[in-house]
């Protein structure tokens, strides 16, 4: 169980993170926090390219952060869009979030107070993923 302290922490250090988004194509900041099984919270912007399909989400920025720092096991993954209704991680996102954090919670927020509250599980159902390749 996730304190709700924690979901509020979360939320905080999402919304942080947008303001160091590198966006200048699409003009949409995104941040997002991940939680670790140590308690650690990891945070992430979108990074985008010249070079349109190497953009980065914050997502998986944030995810590849806390892989980086040795963390292998994803608890929460809260993403914050500038939008007045809530942005569910894309495809790409939900793959990488599968890998270390497969019954994750997925929270998103926006600029409203309307939010979605799902998991991992919910998001991406049937997916591949480490014991596949088993
Ligand atoms: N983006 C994210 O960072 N996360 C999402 O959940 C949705 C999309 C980014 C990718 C790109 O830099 C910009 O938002 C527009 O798609």
């Amino acid at each position: 169980m996730i304190s709700v302290a924690t979901i509020r922490r979360l939320e905080k250090a999402a919304r942080g993170a947008a303001r160091a988004a590198y966006s200048p194509y699409s003009e949409f900041p995104v941040g997002a926090a991940v939680l670790v099984a140590s308690g650690k919270i990891f945070t992430g912007c979108n990074v985008e390219n010249a070079a349109y399909g190497l953009c980065n989400c914050a997502e998986r920025t944030a995810i590849f952060s806390a892989a980086a720092a040795g963390a292998r096991k994803l608890t929460a993954v809260v993403v914050y869009t500038p939008t007045r209704t809530p942005t569910a991680p894309c495809g790409a996102c939900r793959q990488v979030i599968n890998e270390f954090g497969p019954h994750a919670r997925v929270i998103s927020v926006c600029d409203s107070p309307a939010r979605l509250d799902t998991t991992l599980d919910a998001l991406l159902p049937g997916a591949f993923g480490p014991r596949s390749l088993l």
